[in-house]
């Protein structure tokens, strides 16, 4: 199958759901061997199963980002199975209790987001790197967020995780800016997923508040974000490297 990424070798964690499972569908149509990684086998079968009934190639690895042992022999497995490792988009993350101000956040709330979000994308990088090296390089994309950029009043936990994985994707960047491994991260605006619709049915902002957030006078839909991280991946990004890229309606922009 010819395409943007074709007989590249991509993993994606979270690719059981949203973002992670439209960027792995994407990916599968555009040529790449696909491994999609979550905590949810059933979401990640079942994103296998889209991608091999359009004709893709994909396989399917259980694994909690937020474990080293798991991140570790989830790359192992990537490189059992097809040899090498070209692309990784590192997306796996969760929306923790939203709404409390930070007197409120338990430790164990924070201790979880940070675990997830932030460790989970430190793991990855830190298994993936060494097997990318090995061939001359490749190219990393992390998920940040709009909150990566800028505060959210009711998420402190998840924007301090998410401007953490802001900082790591600029830092990693630029130590292996020379290797030939790029490293950027994608910063959407609200996205329908599962993840909107859990923020949404919890109270904390409405969909119409959403909406009237985002310049573009909608939310955005998962496929807006792999397009774009399958332009970060390709050749096309050749000279992008170390950005905190915003995919958010203009939300940052205000
Ligand atoms: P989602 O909830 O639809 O999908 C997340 C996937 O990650 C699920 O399949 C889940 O099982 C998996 N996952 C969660 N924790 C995991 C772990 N420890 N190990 C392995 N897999 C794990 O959410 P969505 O919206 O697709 O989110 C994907 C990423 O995008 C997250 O990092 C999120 O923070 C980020 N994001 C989402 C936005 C939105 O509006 N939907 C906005 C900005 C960022």
């Amino acid at each position: 199958m010819a395409g943007r990424v074709s007989g590249k070798v991509a993993l994606i964690t979270g690719g059981g759901s949203g973002i992670g499972r439209a960027t792995a569908i994407v990916f599968g149509r555009e040529g790449a061997k696909v491994v999609v990684a979550d905590y949810n086998r059933a979401g990640g079968e079942e994103t296998v199963r889209v991608i091999k009934n359009a004709g893709g190639e994909a396989s399917f690895i259980e694994a909690n980002v937020a474990v080293a042992k798991q991140v570790e022999t989830m790359v192992a497995k990537t490189i059992e199975t097809y040899g090498r490792l070209d692309c990784a988009f590192n997306n796996a993350g969760i929306e923790g209790e939203m709404g409390g101000n930070l007197a409120e956040c338990s430790e164990e709330n924070w201790g979880r987001i940070i675990a997830i979000n932030l460790t989970g994308v430190f793991l990855c990088m830190k298994y993936e790197i060494p097997q990318m090296l090995k061939h001359g390089g490749g190219s990393i994309v992390n998920t940040a967020s709009a909150a990566g950029l800028i505060g959210l009043p009711g998420g402190t936990a998840y924007v301090a995780s998410k401007h953490g994985v802001a900082g790591l994707t600029k830092s990693a960047a630029l130590e292996y800016a020379k290797s030939g491994i790029r490293i950027n991260a994608v910063c959407p605006g609200f996205i329908r997923t599962a993840m909107v619709e859990r923020v949404i049915d919890g109270g904390s902002i409405s969909e119409d508040a959403m909406v009237a957030a985002e310049p573009i006078g909608r939310i955005g839909k998962p496929e807006e974000i792999a397009n774009v991280v399958l332009f970060l991946c390709s050749d096309d990004a050749s000279f992008v490297t170390g950005l905190p890229m915003p995919v958010d309606g203009g939300y940052v922009a205000q």
